[in-house]
């Protein structure tokens, strides 16, 4: 069997090696087994998941740690992360491995291109009042660390504003340059712009090549890009997105175990001085390397990555891409079906959806507060069995029309899922409906 080139946006190829027996539906049952079945996991974005034979895979690793530690920190560690990162290297489209470092999480990752931007600001390259700009719907803990990182050093944070629903790319490009040339106000500069490749909540595609590049036009200095979500989920491209840092948790929708994330830091003259926040005896050493090391510590979700391309990814039609492309479409499936059923609608058209998509919730649930929206997530755990997490906005008013639509359920689709996961979820909520329940009547 040959092997088969999957060629990016920019031309440039990743080789796959196609399967003779694509994995069946009872063997993706067995890989996932683990699960506590009983409940439908509709909420793959959070935390994403890890087959059983990547777990074996992982053990594997963390025996050969335990059986010889001294050989294996000696021989093993830095040429098989070399190879982790090799293959991370060839799957993002970097040019060097050299620009690829491993990391625990996306959360890792924020803080080394932050502390970063806090030198630059202390060096006195980077003035008081000098701008950070990132989206309103950024994680919490990215905003926390622009706040940490950034606003405590002396810069001015500037969000933008998006609303919600969306129904294309354009609104997102207006808010965006609109706070891009706010930053320039009174002669300060754009030092940083943090932009999603996918939001968390709501969970939105952003058209992340376009705002790099709107940020290269503006002379802005650090270009990140958040992609927590992003491997597995869509095409992720280095080559093609252009920016300065760019950060994927590998463990939401690569299959890799908790935690695993890589850091591509473009090469440039520009960027010295980034150091892995926990300093260990690599210090200095380039922070690929120094994240390869940071004190004793199993390592081994960082090892396996590999084996789950190998093992587990490989096994399916199309490998990543493939993968990614079946769960796009069965999630706006799925999340037509509810609309369907619940006369709501859609938060974004399908083409901004990834593999998640957000789902109107009928109105009379009356979710009129974060805190109604994490109570109802808890009241669909406890008394129905279902994981999703739901979305709270406050009811705008469009062309003079209130839509009365405040609560969004943010669903996943991933391989493990299947439709009677949904229709539980589709069939709760149409026993609230006509039970006449609302979200008063949750205590806290
Ligand atoms: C957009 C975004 N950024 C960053 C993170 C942080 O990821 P982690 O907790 O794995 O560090 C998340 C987590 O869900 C996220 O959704």
């Amino acid at each position: 069997m040959s092997s088969a080139q999957l060629r990016h946006e920019n031309g440039a190829t990743t080789t796959t090696k196609p399967k003779p027996n694509p994995i069946t539906g009872t063997e993706i049952a067995a890989e996932f087994s683990h699960h506590d079945l009983t409940v439908a996991r509709i909420n793959n974005g959070s935390f994403g998941s890890c087959p059983a034979s990547i777990i074996s895979a992982q053990q594997q690793w963390q025996l050969q740690f335990l059986q010889q530690p001294d050989y294996f920190y000696f021989n093993t560690l830095k040429p098989s992360m070399l190879k982790s990162r090799t293959l991370i290297q060839s799957l993002v489209n970097a040019e060097n491995v050299d620009e690829i470092s491993i990391v625990d999480n996306a959360t890792t990752a924020v803080a080394i291109v932050l502390q970063h931007v806090t030198r630059s600001f202390f060096s006195s390259d980077f003035r008081p009042g000098d701008a950070a700009v990132m989206l309103h719907y950024a994680y919490g803990s990215v905003k926390k660390s622009v706040q940490a990182y950034v606003a405590r050093a002396g810069g001015t944070v500037i969000e933008v504003h998006l609303p919600f629903p969306l129904s294309s790319n354009e609104e997102i490009i207006t808010e965006f340059d609109k706070a891009l040339k706010m930053g320039k106000t009174n002669g300060a500069r754009i030092r940083l712009a943090v932009i999603d490749h996918i939001t968390s909540m709501p969970s939105v595609v952003i058209p992340v090549k376009e705002l790099v590049q709107m940020c290269r036009n503006e002379g802005v200095d650090v270009i990140f890009v958040d992609g927590a979500h992003a491997i597995g989920n869509v095409e992720v491209d280095m080559r093609d997105i252009g920016a300065d840092f760019y950060t994927s948790n590998l463990h939401k929708w690569f299959f890799s175990p908790p935690s695993a994330a890589f850091l591509y830091c473009k090469k440039s003259d520009k960027v010295s001085d980034l150091h892995h926040p926990v300093v260990s005896v690599e210090y200095g050493n380039g922070l690929a390397i120094e994240s390869g090391w940071i004190g004793t510590r199993d390592y081994s979700a960082q090892l396996v990555i590999p084996e789950v391309l190998e093992l587990f990814v490989n096994r399916f039609e199309g490998g990543i891409e493939g993968i990614r492309r079946r769960n796009h479409d069965k999630v706006v499936e799925m999340a037509e079906m509810l609309v369907k059923a619940w006369g709501t609608e859609l938060g974004t058209p399908p083409e901004m959806c990834s593999s998640m998509a957000m789902v109107g919730m009928p109105a009379c649930l009356g979710i009129s507060s974060f805190s109604d929206a994490l109570k109802l997530r808890t009241h669909l755990r406890v008394t129905f069995k279902i994981e999703v997490p739901i979305y709270y906005r406050a009811a705008p008013t469009l062309e003079g029309k209130v839509n009365p639509i405040t609560g969004y359920a943010r669903i996943s689709h991933q391989v493990y899922n299947t439709i009677e996961d949904y229709c539980r979820f589709r069939d709760a909520i149409i026993k609230l409906v006509n039970d006449a329940f609302t979200c008063a009547v949750l205590s806290n």
